[in-house]
């Protein structure tokens, strides 16, 4: 049996080093760009469309699309409504295509456009994308979107949290050294992630900007079985069976 290869890449300023036209990308935002996705499509949205570039956003704004954006956790004044996965109720989100740009995680689902498939990857999908990435002939590498091209705490844990499902399995090996690491970290991190988020700077940026309210939900696991995934550019929301 084909053993495939786990790699995990803590900063975008790192991914050209990573690319494998053969991986599959897994999309590591968790506050709050993969938990805003996987809650947007698991309360019925049709269609993301990710725009990494603010003023295109405006521009399909002006067209009449549903627009949720921010940068540096405050919600563009053209926008309908910011990056907390509380925005994405069924209310708003249900059966809507939304054009969606953020600080990061658009930037690097952009950035990931070379590789085989993409997909986004957090704690509230955790189970249901590692037994599919276990299912998948391909290597994988797991992208975090860190801050502004910076390592960051929580995407690290998480990846490492995935690292050690995979590696669980016969599929998988590893000699990526920033894999080791995210296993390290998640071993600090595995029996209170909340606690452990405490000293993170993305938490500190939420906390100062009044947004912290969602953190404890971003950081719990298996809230959707959804996994998100980009086809021709944009964002669907689709389960293991339809992958
Ligand atoms: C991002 O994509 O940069 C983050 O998710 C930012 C945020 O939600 O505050």
């Amino acid at each position: 049996m084909v053993m495939h290869k786990l790699e995990v890449c803590f900063s975008p300023a790192l991914f050209s080093r990573f690319e494998n036209p053969q991986a599959i990308v897994v999309i590591i935002d968790v506050l709050r760009a993969s938990s805003a996705i996987c809650t947007a499509f698991a309360n019925g949205a049709e269609t993301i469309v990710p725009v990494a570039d603010a003023t295109e956003a405006r521009e399909l704004k002006k067209k009449g699309y549903l627009v949720a954006a921010e940068r540096d956790g405050l919600v563009l004044d053209f926008a309908d409504f910011g990056n907390s996965p509380f925005n994405f109720t069924s209310e708003k989100v249900s059966g809507k295509t939304i054009v969606y740009s953020t600080t990061n995680g658009t930037r690097i689902i952009d950035m990931s456009a070379v590789s085989y498939r993409t997909v986004i990857g957090t704690f509230l999908n955790i189970t249901s994308l590692t037994n599919w990435l276990v299912s998948q002939d391909h290597d994988v590498i797991l992208f975090c979107a860190g801050w502004k091209d910076k390592f960051n705490l929580e995407d690290s844990i998480c990846a490492g949290a995935i690292a050690e499902r995979l590696l669980g399995s016969t599929v998988f090996s590893t000699i990526c050294d920033s894999t080791h690491a995210s296993l390290d970290l998640w071993s600090h991190a595995k029996n209170n992630p909340v606690q452990y988020i405490e000293k993170a700077a993305q938490r500190t940026r939420l906390h100062n900007n009044g947004l912290d309210d969602c953190i404890e939900f971003c950081l719990s696991s298996d809230f959707t079985d959804i996994i998100p995934v980009i086809i021709n550019g944009q964002l669907k929301g689709l389960r293991p069976c339809d992958l």
